[in-house]
């Protein structure tokens, strides 16, 4: 595995390899930077075609999620885990306790919560091994998908204010991709404000399910990037956005919760290039770790008290874009590299 001269490497703290031969358990953990407080960041669980995938996806994740903290203005820093293998046929009590017990060696300097491939009664069932673990629904705010809709949602109100002056959800066409646990709230949602919507999935049933509840129109997985609606919304897997994706978007602004939306920084320079907005998915994708800082505070070892509450604090994502959209106009950059400016800086890189 080619590790320190990886494109992603971008001097992570620390990378630990994990494996428990009974249970099947292979995992990394990465952490990226803990210069404003212990890393958080989500599990991940899913196959990959080989390692060297896994561990660029953990190197990735791990710096967006430094950035994702710093711009949400929480103490923590940026890390990810990987579990490697398919979740539907090895995810099991004892792999995931096998889990728990490793996370307990790296200690209070990773702190985690669920991702793809993994759901709050699985985080339920690491934290009976492990207390560094947020995202359960006995000790904290629960399922942090409805607080990243919830997220989302406010920063597509930014989207409207920057892009659409004047438009309001009822106005507009958009697009979502991947029906899962955000997707799907942020569907109901945008139906409940009078979005038209297009929506896809590779799980026809989750489809079917949405042009039936929603009047949403169905699009082809492979072809909903290019729907004409005005906002495309990526809720699947990142690397959506490709240099020649781009190309074919009809869509005015790009703004979801998929992290690592772009597949290179071509691909967000081909966005800019034919006018389309981007939101920096770091920053729009913020609920569910803002969720999470109750929770943090009171794990092992942690002081602090939360300066208000939860929807307060969501709401500072349509803020927090806004300022990141007018840094970039008068920059004359594209968002997401001002993003990551301003998100290194504050962690001193
Ligand atoms: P999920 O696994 O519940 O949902 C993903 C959905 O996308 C599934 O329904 C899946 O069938 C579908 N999908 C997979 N490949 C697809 C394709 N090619 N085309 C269309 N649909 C496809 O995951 P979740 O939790 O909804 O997360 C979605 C994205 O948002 C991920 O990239 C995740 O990393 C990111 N994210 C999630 C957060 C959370 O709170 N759950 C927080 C921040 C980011």
């Amino acid at each position: 595995m080619q590790f320190w001269n990886s494109p992603e490497f971008d001097d992570h703290e620390q990378v630990c390899c994990f494996s428990d031969a009974g249970s099947g358990l292979r995992a990394i953990v990465a952490i990226h930077s803990t210069a404003l407080g212990p890393a958080a960041g989500g599990t991940r669980f899913m196959a990959y075609p080989d390692e060297q995938r896994a561990l660029e996806d953990a190197l990735r994740l791990s710096r967006a999620m430094s950035y994702k903290s710093a711009l949400a203005g929480l103490p923590c820093g940026g890390g990810k885990a990987v579990i490697i293998g398919d979740p539907e046929r090895i995810k099991s009590a004892d792999l995931l306790h096998a889990y728990g017990r490793y996370l307990n060696r790296i200690g209070a300097v990773f702190v985690t919560g669920e991702d793809v491939g993994m759901a709050v009664r699985d985080m339920e069932t690491i934290r009976a091994v492990c207390p560094y673990v947020g995202g359960t629904s006995s000790a904290g705010a629960g399922d942090p998908s409805v607080h990243t809709a919830t997220g989302l949602m406010h920063g597509l109100r930014a989207v409207l204010k920057w892009r659409f002056r004047g438009a309001s959800f009822s106005d507009l066409r958009v697009a979502i991709q991947g029906l899962g646990a955000v997707g799907w709230h942020v569907v109901e949602r945008l139906h409940a404000q009078g979005a038209q919507l297009t929506v896809s999935d590779i799980r026809p049933e989750r489809v079917e399910r949405a042009v039936a509840l929603f009047g949403a129109r169905a699009a082809h997985p492979d072809e909903v990037h290019r729907s004409e609606v005005d906002i495309y919304c990526p809720c699947a897997l990142g690397g959506v956005i490709t240099e020649e994706s781009a190309g074919q978007i009809q869509a005015r602004a790009v703004a979801g919760a998929a992290n690592n939306q772009l597949a290179s920084p071509a691909a967000g320079q081909a966005l800019a290039a034919r006018g389309i907005l981007y939101a920096p998915d770091y920053v729009i994708n913020a609920g569910g770790i803002i969720s999470g800082l109750e929770e943090f505070l009171k794990m092992p070892g942690r002081s602090g008290r939360v300066d208000a509450p939860l929807s307060v604090r969501l709401e500072r994502i349509h803020d927090r874009l806004l300022e990141i959209f007018d840094r970039a106009a008068r920059a004359q950059e594209r968002p997401e590299v001002v993003a990551e400016q301003f998100a290194r800086e504050l962690i001193k890189r």
